[in-house]
């Protein structure tokens, strides 16, 4: 298996060498036209701006950022992408009339590369409940208005809709007659994910070998998810020669979604020898622009998502961690931090062997005896018999107990915070430096609650803490269910994670924020520091 990778084939490019014998497939992104028709995920356009910014430093080839006729923001939004997004060809998307091309036209004038992207449908059932139109009369609109567009870009993208539900003879005749007109690339949509991957792969053969100037235009696929097959369709149709796959990023779309970018661009990295295809995608910019398009879409993305789901690359089982501590390619594929993952972790919960809670005792710096690690070991088990996962945190306060000791640097004794409608939020904590055995009163405000109690934990903290993320989850349904909040914090550049779970979720977060403080204070190893910064005396901080 050929494990050659994008950033040795970008440097063998930039050195002016011949690239890899690797044929090169065009990532189009419709994140933003496709992506946006999910229910619920409307975007504004400033976000679709930034957004658009984040594929093109991703490395798309091509962006499809809206539909300009279905609202101004839209118009807006495609013509700003236009007039600032460079490096990056930009697809205006219309119906096959006139309104429609004339709109995405202009608002496309300014991009450095342009094309169009039209669509008309080819189904017989789309033609006679949707259009109510004959077939002559479909290829009649299909003619004139690839033609009329043509005077004004050179570059036309046409999409027979519902194409895979279409059968050979109508869909030879409406690709015939695009391709005479001048449409440059032929997209062939799977729109309702019907296709079975070996039908839609030799459909691209027979539409390619068969179809009258099949052979002078360029191919794309783009699949639906609504049977699970987009990745594998896309795939099939790459082997059966296209040159472009349109994806969206985390699969987002209509119904069950589209191909998602990060899974077809991680199959094609991760198995290029088989493939014998390679694409553009800086893969170290896929992990940020997920977190990116699933907050700005408000788009959750399921725990066990491939590539991109926060069960990605963790462990549990006990061989597994047996397996990955020895080697990590025994139990993963791809490398996380490649992705921009934070990291591949080992979860400790029951499943978890001796050797793993021993890997984790040692990367907090402390050595134990065998006896302390079999009392440890007793501990750790009576505790994830009782809940599903250890945090790390609990983990400490374990060893403490087996060595006698308080490990963490600084523990939340006590959090309160008072909340409400109206007014600044306002929190109070105690605060205890295990170092110095003393307690530190500290209050915060903000207009949020996590703010303020945030405000008031870092008070404490002999750190300059960035607070960067938070993610809420809820582990159960119901108005008792566990709340489980995962904190990133950033310290000059590094980034920490805290988790815990908590059936008061504001607490879940205070803990979480206090177990990546706590990993950062221990990194930086400053509690020397934060003896000088804080008098042995009680400090007392209150709100102005
Ligand atoms: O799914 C589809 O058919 C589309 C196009 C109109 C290309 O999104
Ligand atoms: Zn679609």
């Amino acid at each position: 298996m050929t494990t050659q990778n994008n950033e040795t084939n970008q440097k063998a490019q930039q050195a002016g060498q011949e690239s890899s014998s690797f044929k090169r497939v065009r990532i189009f992104d419709t994140t933003l036209r496709d992506g946006e028709q999910a229910p619920g995920a409307t975007l504004h356009p400033e976000q679709k701006i930034v957004i658009a910014k984040q594929l093109a430093m991703l490395g798309v080839d091509v962006i499809e950022p809206g539909f300009p006729i279905s609202s101004p923001g839209d118009f807006m939004a495609v013509q700003r992408i236009s007039q600032e997004i460079h490096g990056v060809e930009i697809c205006g998307f219309a119906r096959s009339v006139k309104e429609d091309i004339d709109s995405a036209i202009r608002a496309t004038e300014a991009a450095e590369r342009r094309r169009l992207h039209m669509f008309l449908s080819s189904s017989d059932i789309h033609l006679d409940f949707q259009l109510r139109k004959s077939r002559q009369q479909v290829i009649d609109i299909a003619r004139s208005m690839v033609a009329y567009a043509k005077q004004f870009v050179e570059r036309i993208e046409f999409s027979p809709m519902d194409a895979t539900r279409t059968g050979d003879e109508f869909l030879f005749e409406i690709i015939e007659a695009a391709i005479e007109e001048g449409a440059t690339i032929i997209n062939i949509p799977d729109t309702v994910g019907y296709a079975m991957p070996e039908e839609y792969g030799a459909m691209f053969t027979r539409v390619m070998n068969h179809v009258r100037g099949g052979k002078q235009v360029e191919y794309s696929a783009h699949c639906h998810n609504d049977l699970g097959l987009a990745v594998a369709n896309s795939l099939a149709a790459i082997r059966a020669g296209v040159t472009q796959v349109e994806v969206t990023v985390n699969g987002v779309g209509e119904r069950a979604g589209n191909c998602s970018l990060e899974e077809l661009v991680m199959a094609i990295e991760t198995r290029k020898g088989a493939l014998g295809v390679e694409t553009g995608i800086r893969t170290e910019h896929i992990y940020a622009t997920s977190q990116m398009v699933s907050r700005a879409m408000s788009f959750p993305i399921a725990f066990n998502k491939p590539i991109v789901g926060r069960n990605a690359f963790q462990h549990e089982a006990g061989i597994h961690q047996d397996g990955l501590l020895k080697n990590r390619n025994t139990y993963e594929i791809m490398d996380p931090e490649k992705l921009g993952v934070p990291r591949s972790m080992i979860i400790l919960g029951k499943h978890s062997g001796r050797h793993a809670i021993k890997h984790r005792v040692s990367q907090f710096g402390v050595e134990l005896t065998s006896e302390q690690m079999e009392s440890l070991y007793v501990q750790f088990k009576e505790l994830a018999d009782r809940q599903k996962v250890v945090q790390d945190h609990q983990l400490l306060e374990l060893i403490g107990h087996t060595v006698n000791e308080v490990l963490e640097p600084y523990t939340l004794v006590q959090a309160q915070v008072l909340t409400g409608t109206e007014g600044h939020r306002m929190s109070s904590c105690i605060i205890k430096d295990n170092r110095l055995g003393k307690e530190l009163v500290c209050s915060g405000t903000g207009d949020g609650a996590v703010e303020a109690l945030v405000a008031g934990i870092k008070q404490a903290l002999p750190l300059d803490v960035q607070f960067t993320d938070l993610e809420l989850y809820s582990l159960s349904s119901g108005e008792q269910a566990n709340g489980e909040a995962i904190v990133t914090v950033s310290v000059e550049g590094n980034h920490y994670r805290g988790v815990s779970v908590h059936q008061d979720v504001l607490m879940a977060v205070a803990q979480a924020f206090m177990a990546a403080c706590n990993q950062a204070i221990r990194e930086h190893q400053i509690n020397e520091a934060a003896q000088d910064a804080f008098s042995s005396e009680d400090v007392e901080i209150t709100i102005p």
